[in-house]
C-alpha cells in the first residue's frame, strides 16, 4: 500500500480555531475534529464514517512514523536544531558538568537531587551491585561463545524471578526498589556475559569504586587485589553512559512502554527493551562504522568511497538520523570523548579516515542537501574499540545506561491514567469464511 497524495486546497475563511474539519467524500459528511498540541485523536478518526454496522477510519501508520503513543515529560528532541534535553537539561550541559547516577536520577525523578537525595540514590546503587549466586550459575550455563546480548536479555528477564514482588506495579515503593535494582545490576551482568565469551572469572562488584569505575573494574581486572581505572577511562565512560541514557520514543523504548502496557514487572519489560536494542537497525550502527572505516583502511581511500555512497552503491554509515537533520549533539560529545580516550590508549589509526570522511561529506552537495550529518554512532565504536570491546559488546555498553530511560518512560507509562494496553489494529488482507475439509479428506 503506497502513500497517496494528500491534496491541499487552499480557502480564503481562515478561522484561528484550533481543529480540522473533514469531508468524508464517500458520504459527503463534515467532521471538525479538536487539534490539541499538534495532534488530532485517532479516536475522534475512528468517529468519521463510523455507522450501526460499518467501522469508522482508523490510521495506517507502519513503524508509527507519524503517530504519538504518549504524553512525555522525559526527553526533548528537535531534530532541525540538533537539540537534545534530559527533563529540559540541555545533553551538552550534563555531559560537560554531571555524572550518569546523577543523570539517571534526573531522569526518573524529574528534578535533579538535593546532596542528601543525591547521597541517597548513589548508596542505594552502590549496594544494590551483587547478583543472587543462582543468576551468576545461570550465566555460566550458557555456551561459551554466547552473545553478551543474548545473555544480558535472559539474565535481565531472570531477575523477575528472584523478586516476585516485582509484580506489584502500582506500589511505589515497590517500583523503586525494582529501579535500584536494575540501574544497579545491569552493569554486573554485562560485565560478565563480556568475561563469559573470554573464558575468564567473573568478578563481583567492587562497592568502593563509582558505578562507571567498578564497572570497568568488573570487565577488565584479573589478579590485582585492587583494581583502579584510568580516570580519564571512567570519566569517558560516564560521558558515554549520559548520552546514552534516553533518546525519547525510539524502537527499545517503545517495546519497554508496549510490553509495560500489560502491566509485567519491569525487569520483563526491560527485558524487552533489550530485545529491541539487539536488533542491527537499532543498537548495531556504530559496529557497521566500524567495518566500514576498516574496509576503507587508509585516509586516500576516501574519495573513491565517498563516490561509491553518492552513486547509490552504500550508505555511509554513521551519518544521517531519522530525527536530528543537523549535528546529532551527541556526535559533538563524542568526538571530544574520542580524543580523551586516545590520550590513554594511543590513537586508533582509524580516526584519521573518519575524520577525512566527516570532513569531505560535511562540503559535500550529496550530503548537505540531504541534511546527512554525523550522528551518535560515527565515533563511539572507535572509542569502544580503542577500549578493547569486541564488536558484540557495543550494544551491552548503549542497554545499560539506557536502562534509566527505559525505567523512566516505565515509570511514566504506569503513572499515566491515559495509557490503555498497547493493541495496534491491523487492516486484514487475508482469506474469509472458507470451509474446513479434514486432513483425512484433503489428503485422499
Ligand atoms: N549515506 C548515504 N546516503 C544516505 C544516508 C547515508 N548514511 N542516510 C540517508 N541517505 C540518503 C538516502 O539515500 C536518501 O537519499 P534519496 O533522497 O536520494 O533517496 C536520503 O538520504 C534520505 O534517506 P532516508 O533513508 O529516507 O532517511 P531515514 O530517515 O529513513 O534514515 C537512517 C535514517 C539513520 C536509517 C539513515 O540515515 C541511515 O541508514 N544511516 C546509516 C546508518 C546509521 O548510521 N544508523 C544509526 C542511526 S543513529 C542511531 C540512534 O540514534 O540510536
Amino acid at each position: 500500500m503506497g502513500s497517496a497524495t494528500v491534496f491541499r486546497h487552499r480557502r480564503p475563511n481562515v478561522t484561528q480555531k484550533q481543529t480540522l474539519t473533514v469531508r468524508d467524500n464517500r458520504t459527503g459528511d463534515e467532521y471538525e475534529l479538536d487539534i490539541t498540541d499538534g495532534t488530532i485523536r485517532a479516536s475522534d478518526v475512528g468517529k468519521i464514517g463510523k455507522t450501526g454496522e460499518e467501522p469508522g477510519l482508523a490510521v495506517y501508520d507502519p513503524g508509527f512514523t507519524n503517530t504519538a503513543s504518549t504524553r512525555s515529560a522525559v526527553t526533548y528532541i528537535d531534530g532541525d536544531r540538533g537539540i537534545l534535553e534530559y527533563r529540559g537539561y540541555p545533553i551538552e550541559q550534563l555531559a560537560e558538568s554531571s555524572t550518569f547516577l546523577e543523570v539517571a536520577y534526573l531522569l526518573i525523578h524529574g528534578e535533579l537531587p538535593t546532596k542528601e537525595q543525591h547521597d541517597q540514590w548513589v548508596h542505594e546503587i552502590t549496594f544494590h551491585t551483587f547478583v543472587h549466586e543462582n543468576l551468576k550459575s545461570l550465566m555460566q550455563g550458557f555456551r561459551y561463545d554466547a552473545h553478551p546480548m543474548g545473555m544480558l536479555l535472559s539474565s535481565v528477564g531472570a531477575l523477575s524471578t528472584f523478586y516476585p514482588e516485582a509484580r506489584n506495579i502500582k506500589d511505589p515503593q515497590v517500583r523503586h526498589e525494582q529501579i535500584v535494582r536494575l540501574i544497579a545490576k545491569m552493569p554486573t551482568l554485562g560485565a560478565w556475559s563480556f568475561r563469559h565469551a573470554q573464558g575468564k572469572p567473573y568478578v563481583y562488584p567492587d562497592n568502593d569504586l563509582t558505578y562507571t569505575e567498578n564497572f570497568l573494574s568488573m570487565l577488565f581486572r584479573m589478579s590485582e587485589s585492587k583494581y583502579e581505572p584510568d580516570p580519564r577511562l571512567s570519566k569517558a565512560l560516564e560521558v558515554l553512559f549520559i548520552l546514552h541514557a534516553d533518546h525519547e520514543q525510539n524502537c527499545s523504548t517503545n517495546a519497554v512502554r508496549s510490553v509495560g502496557s500489560s502491566q509485567v514487572d519491569p525487569y520483563s519489560a526491560v527485558s524487552a527493551g533489550i530485545a529491541a536494542l539487539y536488533g542491527p537497525l537499532h543498537g548495531g550502527a556504530n559496529e557497521a562504522v566500524l567495518r566500514m572505516l576498516k574496509r576503507i583502511k587508509t585516509k586516500d581511500n576516501v574519495p573513491a568511497f565517498i563516490e561509491g555512497v553518492k552513486n547509490g552503491d552504500e550508505r555511509l554509515m554513521g551519518f544521517g538520523h531519522r530525527v536530528y537533520k543537523n549535528y546529532d549533539p551527541r556526535a559533538k560529545i563524542i568526538k571530544k570523548a574520542t580524543e580523551d580516550v586516545f590520550e590513554v590508549t594511543g590513537v586508533n589509526p582509524l580516526l584519521e579516515v573518519a575524520q577525512e570522511l566527516e570532513k569531505i561529506a560535511l562540503e559535500d552537495e550529496y550530503f548537505v542537501s540531504r541534511k546527512l550529518y554525523p550522528n551518535v554512532d560515527f565515533y563511539s565504536g572507535l572509542i569502544y574499540e580503542a577500549l578493547q570491546f569486541p564488536p558484540e559488546m557495543f550494544t551491552v555498553l548503549f542497554a545499560i545506561p539506557r536502562t534509566a530511560g527505559w525505567l523512566a518512560q516505565w515509570l511514566e507509562l504506569v503513572d499515566d491514567p491515559e495509557q490503555k494496553i498497547a493493541r495496534p489494529k491491523q487492516i486484514y488482507t487475508g482469506e474469509r469464511q472458507l470451509d474446513f475439509i479434514p486432513a483425512a479428506q484433503r489428503w485422499s
